[in-house]
């Protein structure tokens, strides 16, 4: 058989080119890393179930006709996606504070924000991805004015749509990151939601009880991963009633 070529292998996905020109499958790595991969564990399941709730995510998203790279899931730990240039940005859309907003505003972990706050970082893992304005993003070019007013709109249909979709499982988006990819069609490009929406890049407590279900179990030591993010899947109907044994989770089909 004969060997697929790898494009890229980031820390939580490795990207390897497609069955078609234009597409790039993602295959979800278990690899958990936080603080710029200063920690780093694996953690058994972690990449299936990344992989089904970024399916699920992204096909919501297609229905509310936000488009996604998404074109859809081959297996367990692999699913198709459009080939995209990646903007050099991780969008950050922040409800409740929390994380790195708190310790740099001084504002309580949990505080309502009194409407959502929309933050740019610098996609640049030696650096750190540092946080960075509208400015340094007209001047050095990494997206124009109109593609930021796109961002924008879509970012902010992405948090309607998934606090939506939390809330009704009893969920709270506090905040999430997504990152946008440039496809071309002919002469025009267009923007879509690309690499993953899960767990791993969003901020979900319990609406009751306030227990954190994402990656934050991890960066923070606070107990199963594993459990956390089954406990979102379980929620949102993509996995099977009975719980799958610790680190072996189960697909619905
Ligand atoms: P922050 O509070 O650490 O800035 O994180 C904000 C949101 O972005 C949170 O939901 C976690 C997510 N995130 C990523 O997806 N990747 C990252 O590298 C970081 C730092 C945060």
């Amino acid at each position: 058989m004969a060997r697929r070529k790898k494009i890229y292998e980031g820390k939580a996905k490795t990207l390897y080119e497609g069955p078609e020109p234009g597409t790039i499958v993602q295959y979800f790595k278990d690899d958990a890393t936080a603080f710029n991969a200063e920690k780093h564990d694996v953690i058994e399941g972690k990449g299936v179930l990344n992989n089904i709730l970024s399916e699920f995510f992204m096909l919501g998203l297609g229905q509310i006709g936000v488009p996604t790279h998404f074109l859809k899931r081959l297996n367990m730990r692999e699913q198709l996606v459009r080939s995209c240039e990646i903007v050099p940005l991780e969008v950050i859309v922040r409800n409740y504070a929390a994380g790195s907003i708190s310790k740099r505003l001084g504002i309580d972990e949990g505080t309502q924000l009194p409407r959502p706050i929309v933050e740019y970082c610098y996609k640049d893992d030696g650096l750190g991805d540092p946080l960075v304005t509208e400015e340094h993003i007209a001047a050095f070019g990494w997206a124009s004015q109109q593609d930021m007013d796109d961002i924008l709109s879509l970012a902010l249909r992405v948090n309607d749509f998934l606090s939506g979709v939390f809330l009704a499982v009893g969920i709270r988006l506090v905040d999430f990151k997504i990152e946008i990819g440039r496809v071309y069609e002919g002469d025009f490009q267009r923007l879509v939601i690309a690499d993953e929406i899960s767990p791993d890049s969003c901020r979900l407590w319990d609406v009751k009880t306030g227990q954190k279900l994402d990656k934050d179990v991890f960066r923070r030591d606070l107990g199963s991963l594993t459990d956390a993010y089954s406990e979102v899947a379980r929620r949102l109907g993509v996995m099977p009633n009975n719980p799958p044994a610790p680190g072996k989770p189960t697909l619905v089909n």
